[in-house]
């Protein structure tokens, strides 16, 4: 998963988890704050009720320490009528009047007798069932509780109360999350961004190029970012210094060298007859010989690659170009013996170095022929295309391990089949170099019989 991913899919949980927990507690708020008003209306109610009880009692039962039966009724029918479903109880908690219907209630004994004891010791107490609330208060006279009044309260509109709510927290959390989803992918998009730039640039420092990240800020991002650029500065200045230094070297092996063939000719001059000795210096040669091709590729590959290489270019007949190093490598391929076969468009240009270019070609020529089998055919085709000239070379040879199609093109590297021949492994190096150069490409492919096709391509100018 991405890390912006991940972000948006924490944000979010976090904002589910806050969601839950705020609604949780605005909705027992609410409950609570109704419950309360309730109460205290209820409160309130009873406490209206024993007055009128209580001046009732001392008009019609003088006297007595008990509520008579009368007065009892006689309060519910005015009662009923202000407070709806009401009941009186006498001390021994027997019922002595109800309003209405409501001699038998949703309620049993067992629950209702806990609060209407309570009302009995003289203290408010209530029950909520089945979205009814119970209130039992005490009816006292002269300082003695002379019954008990319960008033029953439906709490259906608490219920209504609450889903409505309910209906808007859940509408203002979907709206939330909504604001919060997008929040949420707009930083993740600004903190991911400069990762992705560091992923992005490191990925280049993986492909050798080096251009520094630009920093602004502080953070730890910002930190890491300089790390990488001095990173960069230091691979950078390493792999400069060691071009520098194989370039130092081959050049002082260049002196030497011209030295060691010179006098090697010169014995080879002077041997006569011995063939022992005429085996060595051939050797000897031989050997100098394939030491000053290296030195001259690596100093060339070091002049390309630290820039101190001139191209000339020149806008150029690429058909003929080709067709003349064709005929210049007609002799080579008759010491593989290899059979050449071109079909070449006439009239493709090019804007290029013409000597570069010729290298290209003869180094591409030079490892179809030396990586094929004698008596086998090489082909070379140039056609046009929109907007380039597609030259390709297709020989029947060995062929280039997949793997190592794009390896190559390093400097020194060889393909495991090919090791048994002795050779630099520079070739493709420069040859890549100056085709970059000429804003072309080359690729290395394989057809089915077997063989390596070479595809370079190069923008065509009119
Ligand atoms: N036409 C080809 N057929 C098979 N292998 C090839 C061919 N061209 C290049 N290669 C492989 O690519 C490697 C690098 O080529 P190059 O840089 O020209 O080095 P060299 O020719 O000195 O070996 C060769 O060693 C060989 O493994
Ligand atoms: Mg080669």
């Amino acid at each position: 998963m991405k890390l912006k991913e991940k972000f948006i899919i924490y944000y979010l949980s976090a904002t589910f988890v806050i969601l839950l927990f705020v609604g949780i507690a605005v909705l027992n708020s609410i409950k609570n704050l109704s419950i309360n008003t309730i109460e205290q209306q209820l409160i309130g109610q009873s406490n209206l009720a024993e007055l009128y009880i209580s001046q009732l009692h001392a008009i019609q039962n003088e006297g007595s320490n008990e509520l008579s039966d009368e007065t009892a009724k006689y309060v519910i029918g005015k009662l009923g009528l202000v407070f709806g479903n009401i009941r009186i109880y006498d001390n021994d908690l027997r019922l002595q009047a109800a309003s209405k219907n409501n001699t038998e209630s949703s309620i049993t004994d067992m629950e209702n007798a806990e609060i209407l004891r309570a009302a009995a010791k003289g203290n408010y107490a209530y029950l909520v069932k089945d979205s009814t609330a119970f209130f039992a208060s005490p009816i006292t006279f002269e300082g003695n509780t002379i019954g008990i009044l319960e008033i029953i309260y439906p709490m259906s509109f608490v219920e209504r109360l609450m889903s409505g709510v309910l209906n808007i927290l859940s509408i203002g959390a979907f709206i939330f999350a909504v604001l919060m989803i997008l929040i949420s992918i707009f930083i993740a998009a600004r903190l991911t961004k400069p990762i992705n730039r560091l992923a992005e640039v490191a990925n280049n420092y993986a492909n050798r190029i080096f251009t520094p990240l630009e920093i602004k800020g502080s953070d730890e991002i910002s930190q890491l970012a300089r790390s990488f650029n001095a990173m960069g500065a230091q691979l950078q200045d390493y792999i400069q210094r060691q071009k520098q230094f194989v370039s130092n070297v081959s050049h002082e092996l260049r002196t030497p060298l011209t030295a060691i063939k010179g006098y090697s000719e010169f014995l080879a001059e002077e041997i006569g007859d011995r063939p022992d000795l005429k085996k060595a210096v051939f050797h000897l040669n031989n050997e100098s010989e394939r030491l000053a091709k290296l030195v001259d590729e690596v100093l060339t590959l070091s002049r390309i690659e630290t820039g101190r290489e001139e191209f000339h270019f020149d806008k150029l007949n690429f058909s003929d170009l080709v067709k003349d190093t064709i005929e210049k490598m007609m002799l080579r391929a008759q010491k593989y013996e290899i059979r050449l076969i071109s079909d070449i468009t006439s009239e493709v240009y090019v804007r290029g170095d013409e000597e570069k270019l010729v290298q290209v070609i003869v180094n591409l020529f030079d490892n179809a022929f030396k990586y094929s089998p004698p008596r086998s055919t090489v082909k070379v085709s140039l056609r046009k295309e929109t907007t380039e000239a597609i030259l390709m070379i297709i020989d029947q040879g060995i062929g280039i391990p997949e793997e190592d199609r794009l390896k190559v093109f390093d400097r020194f590297y060889r393909a495991e089949n090919a090791r048994s021949i002795s050779e630099t492994g520079l070739g493709l190096s420069i040859v890549k170099h100056i085709v970059d150069a000429h804003s072309g490409s080359i690729r290395l492919t394989e057809r089915v019989e077997g063989g390596t096709t070479v595809i370079l391509k190069l923008p065509l100018v009119d």
